[in-house]
């Protein structure tokens, strides 16, 4: 099968390979001399297990069940980790190799990065959400009672496979939660993403889909060339807010999902998140109206939520004064000037903040 091949530029550059039925390109992305493998995955995706470890033939391969979602991003299941890569004597010429979606990628990209104080990964990322954000781009963390991915590192993998034919038997909900993150590509980055989610019947965005592909690879080059740039998230060149960019929609959605106690889907958030920065930018930046109306076009195109009112403002605005982006009391926000124009939007005044809410309430249910 034909995959194709995204360089992410950093100082240790890595490839990510895109494709259907391409799992046979994990062997090529291994460093070489890898003798024993250590496969962290989620217990709901045993039925994977066996054909992919038969993918690593030849190899010593040992495999370290973790829990499913956010369970697994705990200290305790890293502890147990690290407690069987011990036992197994596993050394700096050893590998991790994760399969599954976002929080199974930052847990074993974390452990990966803490063992021996870090050891090659890849990742194999089985959710549109893993393949064009989590897996891609070094951030590894798990959370803690403070807060989500509160300790974590940066650590890159040594390569990402993103296989769409992993994506057959996953629920509909979850492909179009993760385009959520792709259409948020399309409008700080990379125009041509609307122009096809606008043309395409959203129906047909299936895992065979060629749009579809073209959809995740357009967003992990998004993403490949942001963190190319700014891997540390320590800021951009010539006013670009640099990896902070890849935040649009996120302050926002991170309070709506902590409000619901993450009962929302993370993509589901980032599209309400997005649409409230497009309303806050278009009074206190001047957004054209235009653009505003692309944001609620393109998200609820492919079935996502443009709207919401599920929690009062304060109790938002008080988890977003805490949010990891704001710096001292002062709230950041990644909005844009126009499409592919993002700027940073420091301290913007607590009337527009409540404006663009109530904004996003009109037609909520
Ligand atoms: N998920 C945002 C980032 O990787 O920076």
């Amino acid at each position: 099968m034909s995959a194709t091949t995204i360089r992410v530029a950093t100082a240790a550059p890595y490839d990510v390979v895109v494709g259907h039925g391409v799992l046979d390109r994990l062997r090529g992305l291994l460093p070489a001399g890898v003798q024993r493998v250590a496969i962290i995955t989620p217990e709901s995706l045993e039925d994977l297990l066996e054909p992919f470890a038969e993918l690593l033939d030849g190899l010593d391969v040992i495999v370290l069940q973790v829990p499913d979602g956010e369970e697994a991003k705990d200290w305790e299941v890293a502890a147990a980790c690290w407690e069987s890569l011990g036992e197994e004597g596993f050394t700096r010429s050893d590998a991790v190799v994760t399969l599954g979606g976002g929080a199974t990628t930052d847990l074993g990209g974390f452990v990966a990065a803490t063992w021996l104080r870090g050891v090659a990964v890849v990742h194999v990322p089985t959710t549109v959400l893993a393949m064009v954000d989590a897996a891609v781009g070094g951030k590894t963390g798990i959370n803690t009672p403070a807060g989500k991915n509160l300790v974590g590192s940066f650590h890159e993998p040594v390569g990402v496979l993103c296989d769409l034919a992993l994506l057959d038997t996953l629920p509909r909900a979850e492909i179009v939660a993760g385009l959520g993150e792709v259409v948020k590509c399309g409008f700080i980055a990379d125009p041509r993403i609307l122009e096809l989610v606008e043309t395409t019947e959203p129906a047909s965005l299936t895992p065979d889909s060629p749009v579809l592909r073209e959809l995740v690879e357009r967003a992990i080059r998004v993403k490949a060339e942001v963190v190319a740039g700014d891997l540390k998230e320590t800021g951009g060149a010539d006013g670009h807010p640099g990896r902070e960019v890849l935040n649009y929609g996120h302050t926002l959605a991170h309070a709506i999902e902590r409000a619901t106690d993450y009962g929302i889907r993370h993509g589901e958030a980032v599209a309400i998140g997005c649409v409230y920065v497009a309303e806050l930018a278009a009074r206190a930046g001047g957004l054209a109206p235009e653009v505003v109306g692309r944001h609620r076009a393109a998200f609820s195109r492919v079935g996502l939520p443009v709207s919401w009112s599920g929690a009062d403002f304060d109790t938002l605005l008080a988890t977003m004064r805490v949010d990891k982006k704001a710096r001292g009391n002062q709230l950041r926000f990644v909005v844009l000037q126009d499409l592919a124009r993002p700027v940073v939007l420091a301290g913007p005044s607590e009337d527009d903040l409540r404006a663009a809410y109530a904004a996003i309430g009109e037609g909520a249910a």
